[in-house]
């Protein structure tokens, strides 16, 4: 994490300021505690890697080969008992996601390379912002672009190995964080720039386009999906189709850029294995806000 991150996060529980103490730094911090005071409540930096989720032992609960991780890599002793301490909370027979969370996060540096992305790409040369954020941003194939036309960038994901993956890029001007889009660590902070590609299925649309809003008074959102909803127990409670969605973004003063008024099919491959390959087609909406 980088020192200068503090002026921008916050506490996720009640958006009050986080105090930070260091237990190990080289350019950047790489262990340490962010402590909210009035919550006392202590998010750790492991690995470089800031984890600002709510729950830590719930968190820990869903990813306990993750927690046995994160307790081997961190050095400190007062880490290392906060993550033991945390595991020995965790609640038992919940499904483990480690190792999915981190196949997925192979599977997009293996495919930082597609069609789809160069089309946002596209999209982001053309727009300049002083603060911008990307909402699940995975390895920050994406970020990584806007970093080069904003000033300072922000991604965050819920998974530690994608942000992990992202932070080795080591961008002067972007950092990276563990935390969920709906309870995010940037208080009132407002963005010039948000991007939310492909993250409908996963987080709730309605929600999220809330939450987004929110976070800009001015400037341009980049907002992506396949509309793929269909996921049993694991699908969101209310989709939305590409009307929806445009509609959706009207309600919160965003204006829809003429060229996105209408559905788009970009192609958006992903090989996840040798023999298979994922082949979505997705709309692109660029909205703006004056
Ligand atoms: C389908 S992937 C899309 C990744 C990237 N935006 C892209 O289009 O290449 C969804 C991403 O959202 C992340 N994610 C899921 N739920 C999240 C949440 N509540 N908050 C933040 N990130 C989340 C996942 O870890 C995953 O990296
Ligand atoms: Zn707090």
């Amino acid at each position: 994490m980088h020192q200068s991150s503090l002026n921008f996060i916050f506490c996720v529980r009640c958006n009050g300021p986080l105090e930070l103490d260091v237990f190990s730094c080289s350019d950047e911090i790489k262990e340490g505690f962010l402590l909210c005071k009035k919550c006392d409540i202590l998010y750790p930096i492991v690995s470089g890697v800031a984890i600002l989720w709510n729950d830590f032992v719930s968190y820990l609960s869903r990813r306990k080969k993750l927690g046995g991780q994160l307790f081997n890599e961190a050095k400190n002793s007062k880490l290392k008992s906060h993550i033991k301490k945390t595991l020995s909370e965790v609640e038992k027979n919940v499904e483990d996601q480690t190792l999915i969370e981190k196949r997925w996060a192979t599977i997009y540096q293996n495919n930082s390379k597609s069609k789809f992305y160069s089309k946002i790409k596209s999209i982001l040369n053309q727009i300049e912002s002083d603060v911008s954020l990307e909402h699940g941003c995975s390895i920050g194939t994406i970020s990584e672009h806007m970093a080069k036309t904003s000033n300072q960038v922000f991604g965050i994901d819920k998974s530690f190995f994608a942000i992990k993956t992202a932070k080795e890029k080591k961008l002067s001007n972007a950092d990276f964080f563990v935390a969920d889009s709906l309870l995010h660590p940037f208080a009132n902070q407002k963005f010039g720039l948000i991007l939310a590609l492909n993250l409908l299925e996963i987080i709730e649309p309605i929600d999220l386009i809330k939450t987004i809003s929110s976070q800009m008074q001015k400037g341009y959102l980049i907002i992506s999906d396949p509309y793929d909803f269909d996921r049993g127990k694991n699908s969101v409670k209310h989709t939305v189709n590409e009307k929806e969605l445009r509609d959706e973004l009207k309600k919160y003063s965003f204006s829809i850029s003429s060229d996105t008024k209408k559905e788009s099919f970009i192609p958006w491959n992903l090989q996840i294995a040798k023999r298979t390959e994922l082949k979505y087609l997705v709309d692109v909406v660029l909205a703006k806000k004056l």
